[in-house]
């Protein structure tokens, strides 16, 4: 295939990720209805794809996403796109999806492992890779089959590690940008998996051009993984590139960011001030602790309840004056390690209700039910957010909080959230682990002083607003077009990246210093 001729800026785009933009279903009259799709992924990317000439290829995860794939057809989506599936098999998509993208690498990107007893890699865990492995080709040849316009292709995710090394085998000039939302597992943790996996891997995902992460961190690490497996790969830590084969890989830092407007929009929509309403007279004077989350392994629940606990049991003052409102819609139910979770979630609640609660006081209200409004309309009214991941790619929640909050909430951020590069020197930094420490942060969150509420949520705003979701796009299309010689790359283009970490050179090795 010739060289493209058009820049990045100026072509068609393509997006490959797990789940899309939307899913169908037959609804009780055997109607096939679409609906939107959830994720944090989609809600960070639609608005701005769709305003670029942007066609989305998802998996096909339901019955009416398979009937849909079945056809070809490719659904509208406002204000400009389409969005199509990859009819996956189910027997294939539950060893790709639950078997290692949820199981295995999800759980390794967010160093979830407790190594005394997991993982145990066996003959299942390789049949598990087969079908990530044959879904992995079959996206990369659903989007070859979308070339024929010369577009820029980009790649979402986990789920799609091994896309743009198939992709690259398929069309050798492809334009590929990756992009991983979660963290990118550390050398010893990703060395967990069987070498063999971990190498096709990180060679699937350099078939890319571009490889994007939320945060420096996780760009690092992956050079650092490619530096520890790759023979064959000359990795420059300092200049974020790795040399493979005749190409060279830009691994570089796109945050990914909020678009205020919708988010603003929903907040003053007549269902969420109903929500507020309903909210501010059920905590009456109560103080109001917020979180908001998925009920998910990574979000560190369990300990966030601990920390509670001992926020109560310390300051006996603060009882029947606060209320903890956590909203945590289940998530991937069918995952034996996520329904023993939310009943240890289940049982701390209990537990800290029985334990403090009583005359017409109930510290901890818990809702599992998936609410977005009631998220919103908590966001509006907390005292103090708890955002407290384990590891975290990005966060969206501490940013969405602090734009619609009108409390001059405080908020409490783990320093291992990919948005604490942005957010943390507004925000109370907890270590996520350390259960005292996020205690006296509650303690601290919800006494803190008036003007020193006002001037860090300030910052916080201010903060959020500074990025854009178009410029998350846009400076991977401006890199992909540097990494083709089409445009320069200036000093004043470079973005210096979100809590940059610099390295010094001397501390590694020679070889590795090749451009
Ligand atoms: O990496 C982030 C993400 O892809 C989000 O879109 C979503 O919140 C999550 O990971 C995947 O969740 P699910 O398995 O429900 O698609």
């Amino acid at each position: 295939m010739p060289q493209p001729q058009a820049a990045a800026f100026e072509s068609p785009l393509v997006v490959a990720s797990n789940r899309g933009p939307v899913r169908f279903r037959r609804d009780t009259d055997g109607v096939l209805v679409a609906d939107r799709g959830s994720g944090g992924l989609v809600t960070a990317i639609a608005g701005v794809l769709f305003e670029s000439d942007a066609t989305w290829l998802a998996c096909a995860m339901t019955d009416g996403d398979r009937e849909i794939a079945a056809t070809g057809a490719t659904t509208e989506v406002e204000p400009a796109g389409h969005a199509g599936f990859v009819d996956v098999p189910p027997e294939r998509f539950a060893g790709y999806y639950n078997g290692i993208s949820n199981r295995v690498l999800w759980q390794l990107h967010h160093h979830l492992f407790d190594l005394s007893y997991l993982p145990t890699w066996d003959a299942e865990t390789r049949e598990i890779w087969d079908d990530y492995r044959e879904v992995n080709r079959m996206v990369a040849q659903g989007l070859d089959a979308e070339g024929g316009r010369d577009p820029v292709y980009l790649v979402q995710d986990y789920h799609l590690s091994l896309v743009p090394g198939f992709l690259r085998q398929l069309q050798p000039n492809a334009r590929i940008a990756h992009f991983t939302h979660t963290p990118f597992a550390g050398q010893s943790f990703l060395g967990v998996l069987p070498s063999p996996m971990r190498d096709e891997l990180l060679r699937g995902m350099l078939g890319a051009d571009i490889l994007g992460f939320q945060a420096e961190r996780w760009a690092e690490n992956f050079l650092l993984c490619a530096r520890d497996a790759l023979p064959d790969a000359h990795v420059d830590v300092r200049r974020r590139r790795i040399r493979i084969g005749d190409r060279t890989v830009f691994i570089r830092t796109y945050p990914v960011s909020l678009d205020p407007q919708p988010l603003r929009a929903t907040s003053r929509s007549k269902e969420v001030k109903d929500i507020r309403k309903e909210l501010l007279e059920w905590k009456e004077d109560a103080s109001l602790l917020v979180r908001v989350d998925r009920l998910e392994l990574s979000k560190n629940i369990v300990r966030g309840f601990q920390a509670f606990e001992t926020f109560l049991h310390d300051r006996p003052e603060w009882h029947g004056k606060v209320r903890f409102l956590s909203l945590l819609p289940k998530s991937r139910t069918d995952i034996p390690e996520y329904q023993v979770y939310a009943e240890r979630v289940r049982e701390m609640v209990d537990m800290i209700n029985a334990k403090f609660g009583g005359a017409g006081w109930q510290p901890i209200e818990m809702r599992t039910d998936e609410s977005y409004e009631r998220a919103v309309a908590a966001y509006g009214i907390y005292d103090t957010l708890l955002v407290n991941p384990i590891f975290d790619g990005m966060n969206l929640v501490a940013m969405e909080g602090p734009l619609v909050n009108r409390q001059h909430g405080s908020l409490i951020l783990s320093q291992n959230a990919g948005a604490f590069a942005r957010l943390g020197r507004h925000a109370l930094a907890v270590n996520p682990f350390d259960v005292a420490d996020t205690a006296e942060a509650i303690a601290a969150g919800l006494e803190m002083p008036h003007d020193e509420r006002v001037r860090r949520a300030r910052g916080l705003t201010r903060a959020v607003l500074a990025r854009n979701p178009v410029r998350w796009l846009t400076a991977q299309l401006r890199d992909l077009d540097v990494a083709r010689g089409i445009a320069s790359q200036r000093a004043e283009d470079l973005e210096e990246p979100e809590g940059a970490v610099h390295l010094h050179i001397g501390d590694l090795d020679e070889s590795f210093r090749r451009p």
